[in-house]
């Protein structure tokens, strides 16, 4: 544990001095530090925050740049320009944990060229002690170590780099704690994540998550809405609720509450257009949630819900617990109820003891259900998952030429799904500017990247497009003047 210095002048006080206000005191006495710094060097401070892994990741790494932005550090692009590198890891599959140490080998020339470089290692990565380990050997180049349940501690820590000009390694195995309102900084001025949860509870057998992200914990229903209020106030338009399996949000709160009754309320905040959610998990798709999305038009037409496999066998070896024919029925009740929504998926390659006869039922249902896009992995074994201890782990050459297989697949049938909007006009939300000189790139509800004629003063805009030419996963398109003209 680190040495927690007494920033509290109310000690005996404790219950009534919270998390978020020592946090606050820590970055003023970094924000002080830092100026005096910047002062001697009369040059600004920069700072970079590297994102690996998913959404949950991007969210955390928003916050990181928030409190770095608070400090004082100015934001960079480039690692070469920083003085302080932050990788936020992840770890779900082994390439994420190599790619990482990769970089780690480049940051040590740059230390060199800046003695004044800071480097800090968070994430799920991080919550594997044997990484922590490594690291701690093997990269003296790493001046600060935290883990997913302490992030809201970064402030303390970083106060503790730079003052104590000391290596901190700091994570902790777990938490029920939920820090509110740190700062943040978002990438986007116009969309933002939004947690809902954090944490899993479901112990899929291949998957580290539970493990370096701990057990599912809610936000409270007004925590949440009242971040989504502030958002649409500061001009976000579409939000990104987010948790690893948003389905079961609030089950465990004092007073529970459905994700589809949260759902509900978030559509009712004002200035908000867009809510997308992510990630579903089949097993607790409820018939309320698919009749709220059904009623409430300002849910995107676009269903993310991972099937991993396509055969029976191998959902139960995975501990998924469903079947394929519930998946199917599922399926048949969503369409049912609302006939235009993409769907996508994620689709896992080669779990162990995967047989070409449970293959061929992936890539039959992925032709029966027709999907948007689909997201394909090649099986990793985790160390310390159950699957990682299964006998029969299939040839690398087999899983491979499945892989390739299973891509042909999606790639034909996801080509004809997208083609189904040509010719019709539809709201494209505005999100940047294309390489292609003059023209911006967007998205429609369902998801489908559109990119047409415009320039920035368009981005975070609502334009209707007309969906001209459709190019395999994307369109280009014209946009259409109020009086209907192209
Ligand atoms: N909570 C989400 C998934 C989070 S991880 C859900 O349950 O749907 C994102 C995706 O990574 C998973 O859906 C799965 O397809 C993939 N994945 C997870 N562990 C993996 C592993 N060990 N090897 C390969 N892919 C994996
Ligand atoms: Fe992993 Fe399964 Fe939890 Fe998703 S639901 S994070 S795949 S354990
Ligand atoms: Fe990766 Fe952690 Fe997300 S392991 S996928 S960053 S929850």
């Amino acid at each position: 544990m680190i040495r927690r210095i007494s920033l509290n002048t109310n000690m005996e006080n404790t219950e009534n001095y919270s998390e978020i206000e020592e946090q606050n005191r820590y970055m003023e006495l970094a924000g002080k530090e830092l100026a005096e710094l910047s002062g001697m060097l009369g040059r600004p401070l920069k700072a970079i925050v590297v994102t690996f892994g998913c959404q949950m990741n991007a969210r955390d790494s928003e916050k990181l740049r928030g409190i770095l932005k608070k400090v004082g550090y100015e934001t960079t692009e480039r690692e070469s320009d920083a003085d302080f590198v932050i990788y936020n890891t992840c770890t779900v599959r082994e390439n994420a944990n190599t790619h990482v140490y990769g970089r780690l080998g480049k940051l040590v020339s740059l230390k060199r060229k800046n003695p004044q470089l800071h480097v800090a290692l968070c994430g799920c990565m991080m919550q594997e002690p044997e990484v922590v380990a490594k690291v701690r050997k093997s990269y003296p180049v790493v001046d600060l170590i935290f883990g997913t349940h302490n992030l809201f501690q970064f402030p303390e820590l970083l106060y503790h780099v730079i003052h104590d000009r000391k290596r901190v390694i700091e994570v902790w195995e777990g938490t029920d704690k939920i820090v509110e309102d740190l700062p943040i900084e978002r990438k986007y001025s116009f969309k933002s994540g939004v947690n809902i949860m954090f944490g899993c509870n479901n112990f899929c057998s291949y998957c580290i998550v539970p493990y370096v992200r701990g057990r599912e914990r809610s936000r409270e229903p007004e925590a949440i809405l009242s971040e989504i209020r502030g958002l649409a106030k500061d001009g976000v338009r579409e939000i990104m609720l987010l948790g690893q399996n948003v389905n079961s949000y609030g089950k465990n709160l004092a007073e529970p509450v459905s994700f589809a009754q949260l759902l509900e309320r978030v559509c009712m905040i004002d200035g908000i257009e867009r809510v997308r959610f992510m990630t579903s998990h089949p097993k607790d798709l409820s018939d309320e949630l698919i009749r709220v999305i059904a009623e409430q038009p300002k849910i995107c037409r676009h269903l993310h819900l991972p099937v991993q496999s396509g055969s029976t066998e191998i959902l139960r070896r995975m501990n998924r617990k469903y079947t394929r024919e519930d998946y199917m029925t599922l399926i048949g009740k969503i369409r049912a109820a609302v006939p235009d929504l993409s769907l996508t998926t994620d689709i896992i390659v080669g779990f162990p003891g995967e047989t070409e006869e449970d293959f061929a039922d992936t890539l039959s249902l992925v032709e029966e259900v027709g999907y948007d896009s689909v997201f394909t992995f090649i099986y990793s074994k985790r160390t310390g998952t159950p699957a990682a201890a299964m006998p029969e782990q299939v040839d690398d050459k087999v899983v491979h030429a499945r892989f390739d297989r299973l891509l042909e697949t999606v790639k034909k049938g996801a080509e004809e799904k997208c083609a189904r909007f040509a010719g019709r006009t539809m709201d494209v939300l505005v999100e940047e500017v294309n390489k292609e000189p003059g023209y911006v790139t967007g998205r429609i509800s369902h998801n489908l990247v559109v990119h047409f004629p415009g320039d920035e003063s368009m981005i975070g805009t609502t334009v209707p497009v007309k969906l001209d030419d459709c190019r395999g996963f994307y369109y280009f398109g014209t946009p259409v003047l109020p009086d209907g003209k192209e």
